[in-house]
């Protein structure tokens, strides 16, 4: 990697492609969601390593309930499991860990286990990891107004008070924008992914499944970046 390259300040990654990774490989899907997870353990240390503030990741979304019992169950655990398994080395690397999601309907495990991770690493000044798990970017702009509707009418708000701020504010969590949204597999589209984070993000779409997209294809993807004319507008 270039030294003078810029680093992203915030990066979102739609982590797709695992069922299609396994089942090339004559693979349960299973097997597939198990390798995406390691893969995201070494990307998140190798962004932590370059200086990136924020890093996004899609690990779940509201619609992928829609899925068979077996491979939500086995997604459940997988998360379980990766929490406590993985807690020693975010610590070891300053990770800070967060969540952005509804709560409903996982389960109690599963909640746990995200409170814990989430409450050991609240002091960590390295990397913020935000694991999207159970998101889904239309219900959080449904639950950002809804939060904001109360506000206003228990008067601690006046329509006026209404801007960017305050919405980014009442938002899962309060970050600064996307720079770059990367999404593998080849699929191009956001698949309901922080839209309103992503208002002026660059995109960088890859063929790469995701349990292969490694410390080079990341390299790639900041190449792209780099050469890319940010004008916001202006
Ligand atoms: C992404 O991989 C992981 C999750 C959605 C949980 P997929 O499971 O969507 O993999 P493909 O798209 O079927 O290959
Ligand atoms: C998006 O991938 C969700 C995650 C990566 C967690 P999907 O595989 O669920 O999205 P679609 O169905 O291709 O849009
Ligand atoms: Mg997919």
């Amino acid at each position: 990697m270039n030294e003078n390259m810029k680093i992203p300040q915030h990066i979102g990654i739609i982590m797709d492609g695992n069922g299609r990774w396994a089942t090339r490989r004559g693979l349960t899907r299973s097997e597939g969601h198990r390798a995406g997870a390691d893969n995201l353990k070494s990307l998140c240390l190798y962004l932590n390593k370059l200086g990136v503030k924020y890093l996004s990741v899609y690990a779940f979304s509201t619609e992928n309930f829609k899925r068979e019992k077996k491979e939500v169950d086995y997604l459940m655990n997988l998360f379980v499991s990766m929490f406590k398994k993985e807690f020693n080395v975010l610590m070891d690397n300053n990770v800070k860990v967060l969540f952005s999601g509804r709560k409903e309907p996982l389960n109690k495990k599963v909640l746990v286990a995200m409170d814990e991770i989430k409450e050991a690493t609240k002091n960590n000044t390295g990397c913020c990891l935000n694991i999207c798990l159970n998101y889904g970017g239309q219900s959080e702009i449904v639950d950002m107004t809804k939060k904001i509707c109360a506000l206003y009418k228990e008067n601690v708000i006046e329509l006026e008070d209404i801007d960017v701020t305050l919405i980014n504010k009442n938002l899962y969590q309060d970050l600064p924008p996307l720079d770059l949204v990367i999404r593998t597999s080849g699929e191009l589209r956001l698949s309901n992914f922080m839209m309103y984070q992503a208002s002026y993000a660059e995109f960088y779409f890859t063929d790469t499944l995701f349990p292969d997209f490694n410390e080079r294809e990341f390299d790639k993807a900041l190449e792209a970046f780099n050469k890319r004319n940010r004008t916001f507008g202006g």
